[in-house]
């Protein structure tokens, strides 16, 4: 609102419509006025104002009518009604159809200033948090931009040469020089991990994943997680024991994204835990809700550290010690669970062990019928 803030008056009396122009007058705006709702809509159209006074009770189409098709055409316009009859009923339900406020007749210069002065600075913040939402948008995918073109391309371009530089001399390579290549090999691969974490954590858009809900069996993405973290439990000498309820729903969600979750969350555990120790995870119905509890006998997690361990790129003291990690897992898997409106809760007892519980809506008539949900696979049992 650089320009002077252009303010529309529709009115069928033109007494009001002359004496609220009376009153702005010098006050350094742009004014327009109709004395009916279709003139009205039409100079809205062309004028772009910021701000609209617009009486409830016109012939032709009501105030209430404009009030609905001034919100679809730009929600962001200011409208305050002017109403003769100011009951509470009618001036909540013009507020329910997209007003910002209401102003009885009569009212008093002051008064009208005022609701004036109110209303530019409401449409002011609502196109300052427009454009600042824009601009984090576009520093996130500026900066996405970045990452994956100027840091993970190159890093990709080393490990495949290192690779072929392995495969081509590798044989002739001394005990000393093979691990100077192979800890040289590793640490890039940790690094185009972390980049493709910080990717998935700053790209992660819940939006656009809901679009792709589908029914999905929690029992598969659990089994399929576990299946990623088989060799390092193995590695470990950490029993991974699980039980699976029975019968246990499916819910309506992206498969990908929570057999990761669910990755995060088992990785963790079994990171967390002295070899030789046990993980239990354990799936089972409660209400409306599947929930999956994942247990460990590990380090456990300092009181002060527990509020934070949900914040992207937060380690806690005792977690650091023991392993390396970037502080994103939980961050991201927070982020799908409450994308498919679950949620995720720790308990935890220093050298004692963690519980994470994940709890999520399981499928109901309802998901199902839905227009927008696609239906892939048979409900489990
Ligand atoms: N099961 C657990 N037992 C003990 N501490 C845990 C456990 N799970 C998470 N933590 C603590 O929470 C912190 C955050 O976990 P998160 O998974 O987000 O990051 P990370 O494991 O450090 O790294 P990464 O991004 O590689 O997963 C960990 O650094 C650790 O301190
Ligand atoms: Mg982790």
């Amino acid at each position: 609102m650089e320009s002077k803030p252009r303010i529309l008056i529709i009115d069928d009396e033109e007494v009001v419509r002359d004496s609220c122009a009376q009153i702005l007058a010098g006050g350094n705006y742009e004014l327009a006025s109709a004395s009916d709702g279709m003139a009205g809509l039409a100079l809205a159209d062309e004028f772009h104002p910021d701000l609209i006074f617009v009486d409830l009770k016109m012939p032709g189409i009501s105030g209430f009518e404009v009030l609905e098709k001034v919100s679809a055409m730009d929600s962001t316009i200011v409208m305050v009604v002017i109403t003769g009859f100011a009951t509470i009923s009618s001036a909540v339900d013009a507020m329910k159809r997209g007003a910002y406020d209401f102003l009885p007749k009569p009212f008093t210069p002051e008064e009208f200033r005022l609701i004036t002065r109110r209303s530019l600075e409401k449409r002011r913040l609502t196109l300052e948090t427009i454009a600042l939402r824009r601009e984090k948008e576009m520093l996130r995918e500026h900066f996405a931009h970045i990452v994956s073109h100027e840091l993970k391309s190159p890093l990709n371009a080393v490990q495949q040469n290192l690779m072929a530089l392995e495969f081509e001399v590798g044989g002739s390579l001394t005990e000393v020089q093979k691990d100077k290549l192979s800890r040289t090999k590793n640490r890039i691969s940790d690094l185009i991990k972390l980049i493709n974490s910080w990717l998935r954590a700053i790209s992660m858009d819940a939006d656009q994943m809901k679009e792709a809900f589908t029914q999905v069996s929690v029992k598969d993405e659990i089994a399929k997680a576990l299946e990623n973290m088989e060799p390092y439990a193995v590695r470990k000498d950490v029993e991974i024991v699980t039980s699976i309820g029975e019968p246990l729903h499916s819910v309506m969600g992206d498969d990908l994204s929570l057999s990761e979750a669910f990755g995060n969350i088992i990785g963790n555990a079994v990171k967390y835990s002295r070899d030789g120790s046990k993980v239990t995870v354990k799936a089972e119905e409660n209400g409306n809700d599947v929930v999956i509890a994942v247990k460990d006998e590990g380090i456990g997690i300092a009181q002060e550290d527990l509020p934070h361990i949900f914040d992207g790129f937060y380690r806690g003291k005792s977690g650091q010690a023991v392993a390396s990690g970037h502080g994103i897992g939980l961050a991201v898997s927070r982020q799908i669970i409450e994308a498919h409106k679950g949620t995720i809760t720790v308990e935890s007892e220093v050298s004692k062990g963690t519980t994470f519980i994940v709890r999520l809506p399981k499928i109901s008539p309802n998901s199902l019928n839905t227009k927008d949900s696609k239906v892939t696979k048979e409900e489990s049992p």
